[in-house]
Protein backbone atom coordinates (compact mmCIF):
# COMPACT_ATOMS: atom_id res chain seq x y z
CA UNK A 1 0.00 0.00 0.00
CA UNK A 2 3.08 2.32 -0.03
CA UNK A 3 5.91 3.28 -2.64
CA UNK A 4 9.22 2.68 -1.88
CA UNK A 5 12.24 3.92 -3.91
CA UNK A 6 15.95 4.04 -3.49
CA UNK A 7 18.82 5.31 -5.82
CA UNK A 8 23.00 4.77 -5.71
CA UNK A 9 24.41 6.25 -8.77
CA UNK A 10 26.76 9.37 -9.60
CA UNK A 11 24.15 11.79 -9.50
CA UNK A 12 22.14 13.79 -6.64
CA UNK A 13 19.62 11.48 -5.04
CA UNK A 14 16.90 13.71 -4.46
CA UNK A 15 15.73 15.16 -7.42
CA UNK A 16 15.41 11.65 -8.47
CA UNK A 17 14.24 10.15 -5.65
CA UNK A 18 11.79 13.17 -5.74
CA UNK A 19 10.29 12.38 -9.21
CA UNK A 20 9.94 8.29 -8.63
CA UNK A 21 8.16 9.25 -5.45
CA UNK A 22 5.96 11.05 -7.76
CA UNK A 23 5.81 8.19 -10.08
CA UNK A 24 4.46 5.82 -7.61
CA UNK A 25 1.87 8.31 -5.47
CA UNK A 26 -1.27 5.59 -6.51
CA UNK A 27 0.59 3.11 -4.19
CA UNK A 28 0.09 5.92 -1.65
CA UNK A 29 -0.09 9.71 -0.79
CA UNK A 30 -0.98 10.69 2.89
CA UNK A 31 2.40 11.19 3.72
CA UNK A 32 6.26 11.11 2.05
CA UNK A 33 9.68 11.43 2.78
CA UNK A 34 13.25 10.88 1.52
CA UNK A 35 16.58 10.17 3.01
CA UNK A 36 19.82 11.09 1.72
CA UNK A 37 23.34 9.96 2.90
CA UNK A 38 26.44 12.22 2.88
CA UNK A 39 28.67 12.49 5.95
CA UNK A 40 25.52 11.37 7.79
CA UNK A 41 22.02 10.83 7.08
CA UNK A 42 20.06 13.69 6.38
CA UNK A 43 15.63 13.11 6.50
CA UNK A 44 12.76 15.42 5.00
CA UNK A 45 9.48 14.04 5.41
CA UNK A 46 6.17 15.26 6.42
CA UNK A 47 2.31 14.33 5.79
CA UNK A 48 1.50 16.10 2.53
CA UNK A 49 1.88 15.12 -0.79
CA UNK A 50 5.50 14.68 -2.85
CA UNK A 51 4.19 17.81 -5.37
CA UNK A 52 4.23 19.58 -2.16
CA UNK A 53 7.50 17.73 -0.66
CA UNK A 54 9.43 19.34 -3.23
CA UNK A 55 8.32 22.89 -2.80
CA UNK A 56 8.47 23.34 0.66
CA UNK A 57 12.11 20.72 1.32
CA UNK A 58 15.74 21.95 1.56
CA UNK A 59 18.22 20.82 -0.57
CA UNK A 60 20.18 17.54 0.37
CA UNK A 61 23.34 16.84 -0.87
CA UNK A 62 24.34 13.03 -1.53
CA UNK A 63 24.17 10.36 -4.27
CA UNK A 64 22.59 7.69 -2.56
CA UNK A 65 19.04 8.00 -0.80
CA UNK A 66 15.68 6.11 -0.74
CA UNK A 67 12.00 7.64 -0.74
CA UNK A 68 8.90 6.45 0.74
CA UNK A 69 4.59 7.35 0.11
CA UNK A 70 2.60 6.66 2.27
CA UNK A 71 -0.73 4.62 2.94
CA UNK A 72 -1.28 4.72 6.75
CA UNK A 73 -1.70 1.31 8.21
CA UNK A 74 0.55 2.07 11.92
CA UNK A 75 -0.04 5.37 13.24
CA UNK A 76 -2.61 8.74 11.52
CA UNK A 77 -0.88 10.17 8.36
CA UNK A 78 1.98 12.83 10.76
CA UNK A 79 5.33 13.79 9.74
CA UNK A 80 6.66 11.34 12.11
CA UNK A 81 5.00 8.54 11.16
CA UNK A 82 6.06 9.07 8.02
CA UNK A 83 8.98 7.33 6.36
CA UNK A 84 11.87 7.17 6.20
CA UNK A 85 12.67 6.15 9.70
CA UNK A 86 15.77 5.90 11.29
CA UNK A 87 17.64 4.04 14.23
CA UNK A 88 18.88 5.64 17.79
CA UNK A 89 22.30 6.37 16.18
CA UNK A 90 20.86 8.02 12.93
CA UNK A 91 22.72 5.96 10.99
CA UNK A 92 20.69 3.48 9.40
CA UNK A 93 17.38 4.15 7.59
CA UNK A 94 14.19 2.47 6.19
CA UNK A 95 11.44 2.48 4.04
CA UNK A 96 8.97 -0.19 4.08
CA UNK A 97 5.65 -1.40 2.75
CA UNK A 98 3.92 -4.11 4.19
CA UNK A 99 2.79 -4.82 7.79
CA UNK A 100 4.93 -6.52 10.43
CA UNK A 101 2.88 -8.22 12.82
CA UNK A 102 5.32 -9.23 15.50
CA UNK A 103 6.12 -5.19 16.03
CA UNK A 104 4.40 -4.70 19.54
CA UNK A 105 6.69 -7.42 20.77
CA UNK A 106 9.85 -6.43 19.10
CA UNK A 107 9.36 -2.75 20.16
CA UNK A 108 8.64 -3.59 24.11
CA UNK A 109 11.65 -6.14 23.75
CA UNK A 110 14.11 -3.35 21.59
CA UNK A 111 12.77 -0.60 24.08
CA UNK A 112 14.12 -2.86 27.28
CA UNK A 113 17.09 -2.89 25.71
CA UNK A 114 17.72 0.66 25.51
CA UNK A 115 16.26 1.91 21.95
CA UNK A 116 13.69 4.87 21.54
CA UNK A 117 11.20 5.04 19.30
CA UNK A 118 9.38 7.92 18.13
CA UNK A 119 6.86 6.95 16.05
CA UNK A 120 3.62 5.09 16.20
CA UNK A 121 4.74 2.63 12.94
CA UNK A 122 5.38 -0.89 12.72
CA UNK A 123 8.33 -0.06 10.67
CA UNK A 124 10.71 1.47 13.02
CA UNK A 125 11.11 -1.63 14.61
CA UNK A 126 12.89 -2.57 11.32
CA UNK A 127 15.76 -0.14 11.94
CA UNK A 128 16.19 -0.25 15.59
CA UNK A 129 16.65 -4.28 14.89
CA UNK A 130 19.17 -3.56 12.25
CA UNK A 131 21.37 -1.42 14.56
CA UNK A 132 21.35 -4.27 17.18
CA UNK A 133 22.43 -6.43 14.82
CA UNK A 134 25.04 -4.40 12.68
CA UNK A 135 28.66 -5.27 12.78
CA UNK A 136 30.14 -3.58 10.06
CA UNK A 137 28.35 -6.17 7.73
CA UNK A 138 24.58 -4.36 6.49
CA UNK A 139 23.63 -6.74 4.63
CA UNK A 140 24.39 -9.68 7.53
CA UNK A 141 22.84 -7.15 9.79
CA UNK A 142 19.38 -7.26 7.72
CA UNK A 143 19.41 -10.69 7.30
CA UNK A 144 19.42 -11.12 10.62
CA UNK A 145 17.02 -8.34 11.41
CA UNK A 146 14.56 -10.24 8.83
CA UNK A 147 14.83 -13.34 10.87
CA UNK A 148 13.23 -11.86 13.86
CA UNK A 149 10.58 -10.47 11.66
CA UNK A 150 6.81 -11.63 11.52
CA UNK A 151 4.12 -10.31 8.49
CA UNK A 152 4.73 -8.42 5.25
CA UNK A 153 7.48 -6.27 4.25
CA UNK A 154 9.39 -4.96 1.24
CA UNK A 155 12.00 -2.63 2.73
CA UNK A 156 15.16 -0.98 1.70
CA UNK A 157 17.57 0.31 4.01
CA UNK A 158 20.29 2.83 3.60
CA UNK A 159 23.40 3.31 6.36
CA UNK A 160 25.92 6.04 6.52
CA UNK A 161 28.90 3.73 6.54
CA UNK A 162 28.54 1.28 3.70
CA UNK A 163 28.19 2.80 -0.18
CA UNK A 164 25.19 0.48 -0.85
CA UNK A 165 21.66 0.06 -0.32
CA UNK A 166 20.20 -3.19 0.72
CA UNK A 167 16.75 -4.77 -0.50
CA UNK A 168 14.50 -7.24 0.44
CA UNK A 169 10.97 -8.70 0.20
CA UNK A 170 8.06 -10.93 1.57
CA UNK A 171 4.80 -10.91 0.44
CA UNK A 172 5.22 -7.02 -0.72
CA UNK A 173 6.68 -6.33 -4.48
CA UNK A 174 10.40 -5.14 -5.16
CA UNK A 175 12.26 -4.47 -7.96
CA UNK A 176 15.89 -3.23 -8.46
CA UNK A 177 16.42 -1.73 -11.46
CA UNK A 178 19.59 -1.19 -13.57
CA UNK A 179 21.14 1.76 -15.39
CA UNK A 180 24.59 3.01 -16.30
CA UNK A 181 26.88 3.35 -13.50
CA UNK A 182 23.83 3.94 -11.29
CA UNK A 183 21.33 1.60 -10.00
CA UNK A 184 17.73 1.72 -8.54
CA UNK A 185 15.27 -0.36 -5.96
CA UNK A 186 12.03 0.18 -6.18
CA UNK A 187 8.35 -1.06 -5.27
CA UNK A 188 7.02 -1.07 -9.21
CA UNK A 189 8.02 -0.51 -12.32
CA UNK A 190 6.56 2.74 -13.39
CA UNK A 191 8.71 4.59 -10.87
CA UNK A 192 11.75 3.88 -13.09
CA UNK A 193 10.85 3.97 -16.13
CA UNK A 194 12.34 7.53 -16.17
CA UNK A 195 15.65 6.32 -15.94
CA UNK A 196 15.39 2.63 -16.72
CA UNK A 197 13.96 -0.41 -18.62
CA UNK A 198 15.63 -3.15 -17.41
CA UNK A 199 14.90 -4.68 -13.94
CA UNK A 200 15.22 -7.58 -11.78
CA UNK A 201 12.31 -9.32 -9.51
CA UNK A 202 13.16 -10.19 -5.88
CA UNK A 203 11.48 -13.48 -4.89
CA UNK A 204 10.03 -13.83 -1.20
CA UNK A 205 13.11 -14.05 1.11
CA UNK A 206 15.81 -12.75 -1.33
CA UNK A 207 18.22 -9.81 -0.40
CA UNK A 208 19.50 -7.55 -3.10
CA UNK A 209 22.59 -4.83 -2.62
CA UNK A 210 23.02 -2.07 -4.88
CA UNK A 211 25.90 -0.10 -5.15
CA UNK A 212 26.48 2.26 -7.83
CA UNK A 213 27.61 -0.07 -10.31
CA UNK A 214 26.96 -3.61 -9.35
CA UNK A 215 23.94 -5.15 -8.03
CA UNK A 216 23.51 -8.88 -6.40
CA UNK A 217 20.66 -10.97 -4.46
CA UNK A 218 21.04 -13.97 -2.11
CA UNK A 219 18.67 -16.31 -1.46
CA UNK A 220 18.88 -18.39 1.78
CA UNK A 221 22.20 -16.97 2.35
CA UNK A 222 23.75 -18.00 -1.66
CA UNK A 223 24.25 -16.30 -3.92
CA UNK A 224 21.93 -16.33 -7.14
CA UNK A 225 22.27 -15.37 -10.84
CA UNK A 226 20.10 -12.53 -11.75
CA UNK A 227 17.60 -12.17 -14.48
CA UNK A 228 17.39 -8.68 -16.43
CA UNK A 229 13.88 -8.54 -17.39
CA UNK A 230 13.08 -5.57 -20.78
CA UNK A 231 9.89 -3.62 -19.91
CA UNK A 232 7.85 -2.73 -22.94
CA UNK A 233 6.26 -0.21 -21.12
CA UNK A 234 7.45 3.57 -21.94
CA UNK A 235 7.91 6.76 -19.72
CA UNK A 236 4.87 7.98 -22.05
CA UNK A 237 2.77 4.81 -21.23
CA UNK A 238 3.00 6.70 -17.67
CA UNK A 239 2.03 10.21 -18.74
CA UNK A 240 -0.86 11.79 -18.39
CA UNK A 241 -0.55 12.94 -22.28
CA UNK A 242 -2.65 16.19 -22.05
CA UNK A 243 -5.37 14.95 -20.27
CA UNK A 244 -6.62 16.25 -17.10
CA UNK A 245 -6.39 13.57 -14.78
CA UNK A 246 -4.54 9.63 -15.56
CA UNK A 247 -8.49 8.32 -15.20
CA UNK A 248 -9.48 9.78 -18.27
CA UNK A 249 -6.60 9.21 -20.04
CA UNK A 250 -6.72 5.41 -19.52
CA UNK A 251 -10.30 5.77 -19.80
CA UNK A 252 -9.44 6.88 -23.86
CA UNK A 253 -6.81 4.30 -24.33
CA UNK A 254 -9.35 1.56 -24.16
CA UNK A 255 -9.68 0.97 -27.61
CA UNK A 256 -5.99 0.81 -28.16
CA UNK A 257 -6.02 -1.79 -25.30
CA UNK A 258 -9.01 -3.96 -26.27
CA UNK A 259 -7.32 -4.13 -29.71
CA UNK A 260 -3.22 -5.03 -27.68
CA UNK A 261 -5.27 -7.84 -25.51
CA UNK A 262 -6.98 -9.27 -28.78
CA UNK A 263 -4.14 -9.08 -30.89
CA UNK A 264 -3.05 -12.93 -30.20
CA UNK A 265 -6.69 -13.61 -30.79
CA UNK A 266 -7.22 -11.76 -34.03
CA UNK A 267 -4.16 -13.19 -35.53
CA UNK A 268 -5.52 -16.61 -34.32
CA UNK A 269 -2.27 -17.34 -32.52
CA UNK A 270 -3.95 -17.72 -29.02
CA UNK A 271 -6.87 -19.76 -29.72
CA UNK A 272 -4.15 -22.83 -29.32
CA UNK A 273 -2.35 -21.61 -26.82
CA UNK A 274 -5.56 -20.83 -24.90
CA UNK A 275 -7.24 -24.21 -25.50
CA UNK A 276 -4.53 -26.04 -23.39
CA UNK A 277 -5.68 -24.19 -20.31
CA UNK A 278 -8.85 -26.69 -20.52
CA UNK A 279 -7.42 -30.02 -19.31
CA UNK A 280 -10.10 -33.15 -19.68
CA UNK A 281 -9.96 -33.44 -16.10
CA UNK A 282 -11.36 -29.66 -15.26
CA UNK A 283 -15.23 -29.93 -14.66
CA UNK A 284 -15.60 -26.64 -12.89
CA UNK A 285 -14.19 -23.07 -12.82
CA UNK A 286 -13.70 -20.93 -9.98
CA UNK A 287 -12.86 -17.04 -10.25
CA UNK A 288 -11.37 -15.15 -7.81
CA UNK A 289 -10.40 -11.25 -7.20
CA UNK A 290 -11.36 -8.31 -5.33
CA UNK A 291 -13.09 -4.94 -6.59
CA UNK A 292 -13.17 -4.14 -9.82
CA UNK A 293 -11.27 -7.63 -10.61
CA UNK A 294 -14.43 -9.06 -8.76
CA UNK A 295 -16.96 -7.30 -11.13
CA UNK A 296 -15.05 -8.37 -14.23
CA UNK A 297 -14.74 -11.97 -12.48
CA UNK A 298 -18.51 -12.11 -12.45
CA UNK A 299 -19.01 -11.23 -15.82
CA UNK A 300 -16.39 -13.90 -16.34
CA UNK A 301 -19.39 -16.33 -14.54
CA UNK A 302 -21.94 -15.01 -16.94
CA UNK A 303 -20.02 -15.42 -20.02
CA UNK A 304 -18.84 -18.76 -18.47
CA UNK A 305 -22.51 -19.68 -17.61
CA UNK A 306 -23.58 -18.72 -20.93
CA UNK A 307 -20.87 -20.47 -23.22
CA UNK A 308 -19.96 -23.61 -21.16
CA UNK A 309 -21.79 -26.60 -20.17
CA UNK A 310 -19.34 -26.34 -16.40
CA UNK A 311 -20.22 -25.03 -13.28
CA UNK A 312 -18.97 -21.36 -13.16
CA UNK A 313 -18.33 -19.68 -9.86
CA UNK A 314 -16.41 -16.23 -8.89
CA UNK A 315 -16.34 -15.15 -5.21
CA UNK A 316 -14.80 -12.61 -3.20
CA UNK A 317 -10.55 -13.55 -2.46
CA UNK A 318 -11.42 -11.97 0.95
CA UNK A 319 -14.58 -14.02 1.60
CA UNK A 320 -12.94 -16.97 -0.32
CA UNK A 321 -9.77 -17.00 2.28
CA UNK A 322 -12.44 -18.44 5.16
CA UNK A 323 -14.29 -20.20 3.58
CA UNK A 324 -14.38 -24.39 2.70
CA UNK A 325 -15.47 -25.77 -0.67
CA UNK A 326 -15.45 -28.33 -2.74
CA UNK A 327 -12.43 -27.59 -5.22
CA UNK A 328 -11.32 -30.95 -7.13
CA UNK A 329 -11.34 -30.81 -10.86
CA UNK A 330 -11.65 -27.41 -10.95
CA UNK A 331 -9.54 -24.18 -12.81
CA UNK A 332 -9.17 -21.84 -10.33
CA UNK A 333 -8.59 -18.29 -11.91
CA UNK A 334 -7.18 -14.96 -9.96
CA UNK A 335 -7.69 -11.73 -11.14
CA UNK A 336 -5.73 -8.79 -10.28
CA UNK A 337 -4.53 -6.15 -11.87
CA UNK A 338 -1.57 -5.32 -9.90
CA UNK A 339 -1.26 -8.83 -9.03
CA UNK A 340 0.13 -8.04 -5.28
CA UNK A 341 -3.57 -8.09 -3.80
CA UNK A 342 -2.92 -9.83 -0.36
CA UNK A 343 -6.72 -11.06 -0.41
CA UNK A 344 -6.08 -12.58 -3.82
CA UNK A 345 -2.73 -13.70 -3.13
CA UNK A 346 -3.79 -15.35 0.15
CA UNK A 347 -6.68 -17.35 -1.83
CA UNK A 348 -3.82 -18.23 -5.17
CA UNK A 349 -1.61 -19.79 -2.17
CA UNK A 350 -4.51 -21.40 -0.18
CA UNK A 351 -5.67 -23.16 -3.59
CA UNK A 352 -2.09 -24.50 -4.43
CA UNK A 353 -2.47 -25.90 -1.36
CA UNK A 354 -5.07 -28.44 -2.03
CA UNK A 355 -3.72 -29.04 -5.30
CA UNK A 356 -5.77 -26.59 -7.09
CA UNK A 357 -4.51 -25.77 -10.87
CA UNK A 358 -4.37 -21.44 -10.59
CA UNK A 359 -4.83 -19.31 -13.35
CA UNK A 360 -3.40 -15.85 -12.93
CA UNK A 361 -4.91 -12.80 -14.92
CA UNK A 362 -2.85 -9.80 -14.35
CA UNK A 363 -1.78 -6.60 -15.96
CA UNK A 364 1.78 -6.71 -14.28
CA UNK A 365 5.14 -8.82 -15.66
CA UNK A 366 6.45 -10.54 -12.99
CA UNK A 367 4.11 -9.66 -10.10
CA UNK A 368 3.73 -12.03 -7.38
CA UNK A 369 0.39 -13.57 -8.98
CA UNK A 370 2.22 -14.27 -12.10
CA UNK A 371 4.64 -15.93 -9.73
CA UNK A 372 2.34 -18.35 -7.69
CA UNK A 373 0.13 -19.16 -10.52
CA UNK A 374 0.60 -21.78 -12.23
CA UNK A 375 -0.51 -20.13 -15.64
CA UNK A 376 -0.74 -16.40 -16.31
CA UNK A 377 -2.54 -14.66 -19.27
CA UNK A 378 -1.54 -10.84 -18.81
CA UNK A 379 -3.56 -8.03 -19.79
CA UNK A 380 -1.91 -5.44 -22.48
CA UNK A 381 -3.50 -2.18 -20.43
CA UNK A 382 0.23 -0.23 -20.05
CA UNK A 383 0.50 0.81 -16.69
CA UNK A 384 -2.88 1.63 -14.96
CA UNK A 385 -1.75 4.83 -13.13
CA UNK A 386 -5.17 6.23 -11.51
CA UNK A 387 -6.50 4.48 -8.60
CA UNK A 388 -9.70 3.76 -9.81
CA UNK A 389 -9.55 0.40 -12.43
CA UNK A 390 -10.99 1.36 -15.74
CA UNK A 391 -8.85 -0.26 -18.47
CA UNK A 392 -7.76 -3.18 -16.72
CA UNK A 393 -11.17 -3.82 -16.45
CA UNK A 394 -12.03 -4.06 -20.08
CA UNK A 395 -8.36 -6.01 -20.30
CA UNK A 396 -9.38 -8.31 -17.93
CA UNK A 397 -13.19 -9.12 -19.33
CA UNK A 398 -11.18 -9.39 -23.31
CA UNK A 399 -8.69 -12.09 -21.38
CA UNK A 400 -11.67 -13.72 -20.13
CA UNK A 401 -13.90 -13.88 -23.57
CA UNK A 402 -10.96 -15.25 -25.17
CA UNK A 403 -10.46 -17.85 -22.46
CA UNK A 404 -13.78 -19.26 -22.54
CA UNK A 405 -14.27 -18.74 -26.28
CA UNK A 406 -11.05 -20.81 -26.20
CA UNK A 407 -13.13 -23.99 -24.93
CA UNK A 408 -13.01 -27.07 -26.77
CA UNK A 409 -16.90 -27.38 -26.84
CA UNK A 410 -18.04 -23.72 -28.19
CA UNK A 411 -19.00 -25.08 -31.71
CA UNK A 412 -17.29 -23.29 -34.91
CA UNK A 413 -20.60 -20.88 -35.62
CA UNK A 414 -20.49 -19.10 -32.21
CA UNK A 415 -17.15 -19.14 -32.16
CA UNK A 416 -16.58 -16.98 -35.57
CA UNK A 417 -19.62 -14.66 -34.94
CA UNK A 418 -18.12 -13.85 -31.41
CA UNK A 419 -14.92 -13.21 -32.94
CA UNK A 420 -16.36 -10.46 -35.53
CA UNK A 421 -18.03 -9.05 -32.45
CA UNK A 422 -14.87 -9.19 -30.60
CA UNK A 423 -13.03 -7.13 -33.99
CA UNK A 424 -15.90 -4.57 -33.82
CA UNK A 425 -15.61 -3.84 -29.97
CA UNK A 426 -12.93 -1.04 -30.74
CA UNK A 427 -15.03 1.19 -33.17
CA UNK A 428 -18.21 0.85 -30.81
CA UNK A 429 -15.69 1.74 -27.61
CA UNK A 430 -14.80 4.58 -29.73
CA UNK A 431 -18.27 5.78 -30.47
CA UNK A 432 -18.81 5.67 -26.46
CA UNK A 433 -16.15 8.03 -26.44
CA UNK A 434 -17.11 9.98 -28.66
CA UNK A 435 -20.33 10.72 -26.89
CA UNK A 436 -18.57 11.65 -23.80
CA UNK A 437 -20.25 15.28 -24.13
CA UNK A 438 -23.32 13.98 -23.37
CA UNK A 439 -22.47 12.03 -20.59
CA UNK A 440 -20.87 14.83 -18.79
CA UNK A 441 -23.74 16.55 -19.27
CA UNK A 442 -25.77 13.76 -17.65
CA UNK A 443 -22.87 13.59 -15.06
CA UNK A 444 -23.17 17.40 -14.24
CA UNK A 445 -26.57 17.02 -13.22
CA UNK A 446 -26.33 13.92 -11.31
CA UNK A 447 -23.14 15.46 -9.08
CA UNK A 448 -26.32 17.30 -7.38
CA UNK A 449 -27.31 14.34 -5.65
CA UNK A 450 -26.30 12.17 -2.53
CA UNK A 451 -27.71 9.04 -3.46
CA UNK A 452 -27.89 7.29 -6.78
CA UNK A 453 -28.86 3.37 -7.65
CA UNK A 454 -27.55 1.72 -10.69
CA UNK A 455 -29.72 -1.47 -11.66
CA UNK A 456 -29.23 -4.50 -14.18
CA UNK A 457 -29.98 -8.02 -14.24
CA UNK A 458 -27.80 -10.74 -15.46
CA UNK A 459 -25.05 -10.22 -17.18
CA UNK A 460 -25.65 -6.06 -16.19
CA UNK A 461 -25.80 -6.69 -12.95
CA UNK A 462 -22.13 -6.77 -12.29
CA UNK A 463 -21.94 -3.93 -14.42
CA UNK A 464 -24.40 -1.80 -12.07
CA UNK A 465 -22.08 -2.77 -9.08
CA UNK A 466 -18.91 -1.61 -11.40
CA UNK A 467 -20.82 2.01 -12.07
CA UNK A 468 -21.81 2.35 -8.35
CA UNK A 469 -18.23 1.30 -7.01
CA UNK A 470 -16.43 3.74 -9.73
CA UNK A 471 -18.58 6.33 -9.07
CA UNK A 472 -18.53 6.25 -5.06
CA UNK A 473 -15.29 5.86 -5.21
CA UNK A 474 -14.09 8.95 -7.25
CA UNK A 475 -17.34 11.18 -6.44
CA UNK A 476 -17.71 10.56 -3.37
CA UNK A 477 -21.85 10.09 -4.30
CA UNK A 478 -23.10 6.98 -2.64
CA UNK A 479 -23.90 4.55 -5.66
CA UNK A 480 -25.66 2.05 -4.78
CA UNK A 481 -25.27 -1.12 -7.09
CA UNK A 482 -28.29 -3.90 -7.19
CA UNK A 483 -30.20 -6.55 -9.15
CA UNK A 484 -32.98 -5.19 -10.32
CA UNK A 485 -35.29 -7.89 -9.28
CA UNK A 486 -34.11 -7.39 -5.77
CA UNK A 487 -35.70 -3.84 -5.78
CA UNK A 488 -38.82 -4.47 -4.22
CA UNK A 489 -37.34 -6.78 -1.73
CA UNK A 490 -36.32 -3.87 0.47
CA UNK A 491 -34.55 -0.67 -1.39
CA UNK A 492 -37.74 0.77 -2.72
CA UNK A 493 -38.00 1.84 0.57
CA UNK A 494 -35.76 4.34 -0.81
CA UNK A 495 -36.44 5.56 -3.68
CA UNK A 496 -38.32 8.83 -4.56
CA UNK A 497 -37.66 12.13 -6.53
CA UNK A 498 -34.21 12.58 -4.71
CA UNK A 499 -32.87 9.10 -5.49
CA UNK A 500 -31.88 8.98 -9.43
CA UNK A 501 -31.97 5.68 -11.07
CA UNK A 502 -29.86 4.00 -13.73
CA UNK A 503 -31.40 1.51 -15.48
CA UNK A 504 -29.13 -0.86 -17.90
CA UNK A 505 -30.26 -2.55 -20.62
CA UNK A 506 -29.15 -5.41 -23.12
CA UNK A 507 -30.95 -6.93 -26.00
CA UNK A 508 -31.27 -10.47 -23.95
CA UNK A 509 -33.95 -12.12 -21.68
CA UNK A 510 -33.48 -9.47 -19.07
CA UNK A 511 -34.69 -6.73 -21.27
CA UNK A 512 -38.45 -7.39 -20.65
CA UNK A 513 -37.96 -7.62 -16.75
CA UNK A 514 -36.04 -4.42 -16.63
CA UNK A 515 -38.74 -3.21 -18.21
CA UNK A 516 -41.43 -4.13 -15.47
CA UNK A 517 -38.48 -3.41 -12.83
CA UNK A 518 -38.15 0.82 -14.33
CA UNK A 519 -41.66 0.93 -14.25
CA UNK A 520 -41.76 -0.18 -10.77
CA UNK A 521 -39.37 2.33 -10.30
CA UNK A 522 -40.87 5.45 -11.70
CA UNK A 523 -44.24 4.51 -9.77
CA UNK A 524 -42.27 5.98 -6.93
CA UNK A 525 -40.90 8.46 -8.26
CA UNK A 526 -37.35 8.35 -8.80
CA UNK A 527 -35.93 9.99 -12.18
CA UNK A 528 -34.84 7.07 -14.35
CA UNK A 529 -31.91 6.97 -17.14
CA UNK A 530 -31.49 4.35 -19.19
CA UNK A 531 -28.24 3.10 -20.64
CA UNK A 532 -29.55 1.34 -23.81
CA UNK A 533 -28.71 0.33 -27.25
CA UNK A 534 -29.18 3.19 -29.86
CA UNK A 535 -32.90 2.84 -31.40
CA UNK A 536 -34.45 1.39 -28.51
CA UNK A 537 -37.49 3.39 -28.91
CA UNK A 538 -39.47 1.25 -26.27
CA UNK A 539 -37.64 2.81 -23.43
CA UNK A 540 -37.87 5.96 -24.60
CA UNK A 541 -41.40 6.63 -23.52
CA UNK A 542 -40.91 5.30 -20.14
CA UNK A 543 -37.82 6.83 -18.17
CA UNK A 544 -36.99 10.26 -17.92
CA UNK A 545 -33.76 10.29 -20.06
CA UNK A 546 -32.18 7.85 -22.49
CA UNK A 547 -28.78 7.26 -22.48
CA UNK A 548 -26.97 5.00 -25.61
CA UNK A 549 -24.62 3.10 -26.66
CA UNK A 550 -23.55 1.43 -29.83
CA UNK A 551 -25.56 -1.87 -30.02
CA UNK A 552 -23.28 -4.99 -29.54
CA UNK A 553 -24.59 -8.46 -29.03
CA UNK A 554 -25.73 -8.99 -25.47
CA UNK A 555 -22.43 -10.91 -24.06
CA UNK A 556 -20.13 -8.14 -24.99
CA UNK A 557 -22.69 -5.18 -23.15
CA UNK A 558 -20.86 -5.11 -20.31
CA UNK A 559 -17.78 -3.49 -22.38
CA UNK A 560 -19.72 -0.78 -23.64
CA UNK A 561 -21.83 -0.39 -20.46
CA UNK A 562 -19.23 -0.17 -18.10
CA UNK A 563 -17.13 2.90 -20.01
CA UNK A 564 -20.46 4.47 -20.39
CA UNK A 565 -20.44 4.68 -16.60
CA UNK A 566 -16.86 5.37 -16.17
CA UNK A 567 -17.14 8.54 -18.28
CA UNK A 568 -20.60 8.93 -16.06
CA UNK A 569 -18.43 8.46 -12.42
CA UNK A 570 -15.40 10.99 -13.85
CA UNK A 571 -17.81 13.58 -15.25
CA UNK A 572 -19.63 13.69 -11.82
CA UNK A 573 -16.45 13.77 -9.78
CA UNK A 574 -15.11 16.82 -12.00
CA UNK A 575 -17.68 18.64 -11.72
CA UNK A 576 -17.62 18.51 -7.59
CA UNK A 577 -13.87 19.41 -7.91
CA UNK A 578 -12.64 16.03 -6.15
CA UNK A 579 -9.11 14.46 -6.26
CA UNK A 580 -9.81 12.18 -9.26
CA UNK A 581 -6.82 10.17 -9.12
CA UNK A 582 -6.30 9.98 -5.35
CA UNK A 583 -9.48 9.43 -3.52
CA UNK A 584 -9.33 9.81 -0.72
CA UNK A 585 -8.57 7.10 2.46
CA UNK A 586 -7.61 5.00 -1.24
CA UNK A 587 -4.48 3.41 -2.95
CA UNK A 588 -4.24 1.52 -5.83
CA UNK A 589 -2.32 -1.80 -4.83
CA UNK A 590 -3.69 -3.19 -1.28
CA UNK A 591 -1.09 -5.23 0.13
CA UNK A 592 -2.71 -5.69 3.04
CA UNK A 593 -5.83 -7.85 4.04
C1 LIG B 1 -11.52 0.15 -7.93
C2 LIG B 1 -10.25 -0.56 -7.84
C3 LIG B 1 -10.13 -1.62 -6.81
C4 LIG B 1 -9.29 -2.80 -7.35
C5 LIG B 1 -9.04 -3.81 -6.23
C6 LIG B 1 -8.31 -5.04 -6.73
O1 LIG B 1 -11.51 1.09 -8.95
O2 LIG B 1 -9.34 -0.29 -8.54
O3 LIG B 1 -11.36 -2.06 -6.37
O4 LIG B 1 -9.97 -3.38 -8.41
O5 LIG B 1 -8.29 -3.21 -5.21
O6 LIG B 1 -7.06 -4.70 -7.27
P1 LIG B 1 -6.27 -5.69 -8.21
O7 LIG B 1 -7.04 -5.83 -9.46
O8 LIG B 1 -4.95 -5.03 -8.40
O9 LIG B 1 -6.18 -7.00 -7.48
Amino acid sequence: MCGIIGYIGLRQAQPILLNCLGRLEYRGYDSCGIAVSEHGINVCKDAIRVEALKKTMPRLDGTAGIGHTRWATHGEPSPINAHPHLDCSGKIAVVHNGIITNYQNLRDQLSGEGHQFVSETDTEVIPHLIEKYYNGNLETAVAAALNDIEGSYAIIVLATDEPKLVAARKDSPIIISLGDRENFIASDVPAILDYSNRVVYLEDGDIGVITTDSIKVSRRGNEVAVKVHQISWTVEDAQKAGYEHFMLKEIHEQPKVIRDTLAGWVSGEALEDLATMWGDDINALLILACGTSYHAALIGKQIGQELLKIPVRAELASEFNYSTQPLARTLAIAITQSGETADTLKAMKKLKEVGCQALAITNVVGSTASRIADRTLYTRAGPEISVAATKSFTAQLMVLYQLMMSHPEIGARRLNSMTKELRQLPNKVQQVLDNEGEIAQYARELSQYENIFYIGRGINFPVALEGALKLKEISYIHGEGYAAGELKHGPFALLGSDTPVIALLAQDDTYEPMLTNIKEVKARGSPIIALTREGDEDIEKIVDKVLTVPQVEAIFSPVVNTIALQLLAYYAAREKGCPIDFPRNLAKSVTVE
